[in-house]
């Protein structure tokens, strides 16, 4: 019986032994996959650089989940409280945010940029330094990149001068009209020195709707970003700016804003979040000058 049992025992022990042997085994392999899922997941697998993190679609690596991705080419600053500050470039002027009667900017210059009149001395070719630097920038890439020719029409407006072209719309063309095209005095962005109207030949040098379609006006609509230009009064946001369209009014507001407005799609009242609060009823109705005064009644009279 002895014989028996001991091999019996023995047989017992090497089966007992392979089982136990089987379970320490296979719970480090169960040890090690979670082990390695989590490592993979979080501590041991190096960070990728920054080539990787950036990789480009279509690339086969795996970004790291807790990396701080790359900035983009423009942060985006929100939220913004209006600018006022005029010694800036980024400042807004609006009907609602006009500037001081008596605010002329500082360095007022001729860019270096054709315009189809010979005096360039006078007023409406004028801007301030960084705009126009950047307005013959603008100009010169069109020319070198595409071959367009673009002429600068009508930069700087004293306040003054803005009352009579107002006050003369408003004659002409009464309040629904002027208010859709023309800015009242002080509101106008031409008095900053960081607007300018431009056109080409194509369009006898005029400002209309049609500048849009020119060779000369889609390059301008594609690339004034570059040189810190915005379009000021875009299509489809006439209820936000409270003008129509004008594909030739352009705005200098510096690279990094011109590049983020563009790339968002945000007009400049849309960035400081104080879209146009005014009904087209009000617009199509009110003045923003008086109308008695006989200042707007010698101008009245010239036309009727
Ligand atoms: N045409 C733009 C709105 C201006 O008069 O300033
Ligand atoms: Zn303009």
């Amino acid at each position: 019986m002895r014989k028996i049992l001991r091999p019996l025992a023995i047989c017992s022990f090497i089966w007992a032994l392979g089982i136990g042997i089987t379970l320490f085994f296979g719970g480090c392999n169960q040890n090690r996959e979670n082990g390695e899922a989590d490592h993979t997941g979080a501590h041991t697998t190096p960070a990728p650089d920054s080539k990787e993190t950036t990789a480009t679609p279509g690339s086969h690596t795996t970004p790291e989940p807790t990396a701080t991705p790359e900035p983009t080419a423009t942060p985006t600053p929100a939220p913004v409280t209006v600018n006022t500050d005029t010694s800036t470039v980024t400042y807004l002027v609006n009907r609602e945010y006009p500037l001081p009667d008596d605010f002329v900017p500082e360095g007022l210059t001729t860019p270096d940029v054709l315009f189809p009149f010979s005096d360039t001395s006078i007023d409406k070719a004028k801007m301030t330094p960084e705009a126009a630097e950047a307005l013959a920038e603008l100009f010169d890439a069109a020319y070198e990149e595409a071959g367009l020719t673009l002429y600068g029409i009508s930069a700087y407006r004293s306040y003054a001068r803005q009352y009579t072209i107002y006050a003369t719309n408003l004659a002409v063309y009464g309040t629904a009209h002027t208010n859709r095209y023309s800015a009242a005095p002080g509101r106008s962005e031409h008095q900053t020195g960081l607007a300018i109207d431009i056109s080409c030949a194509s369009e006898g040098f005029g400002l209309e709707d049609t500048f849009a379609d020119t060779p000369e006006g889609i390059w301008v609509a594609e690339n004034a970003h570059r040189f810190g230009f915005i379009l000021r009064y875009p299509k489809d946001k006439e209820d936000i700016t409270g003008y129509n369209y004008e594909p030739w009014h352009i705005r200098y507001v510096g690279d990094e804003l011109a590049e983020y407005l563009y790339r968002t799609g945000l007009t400049l009242d849309e960035y400081y979040g104080v879209p146009s609060s005014l009904s087209a009823e009000y617009l199509d109705t009110t003045p923003f000058i008086d109308t008695t005064a006989e200042s707007y009644l010698a101008i009245y009279r010239q036309y009727h």
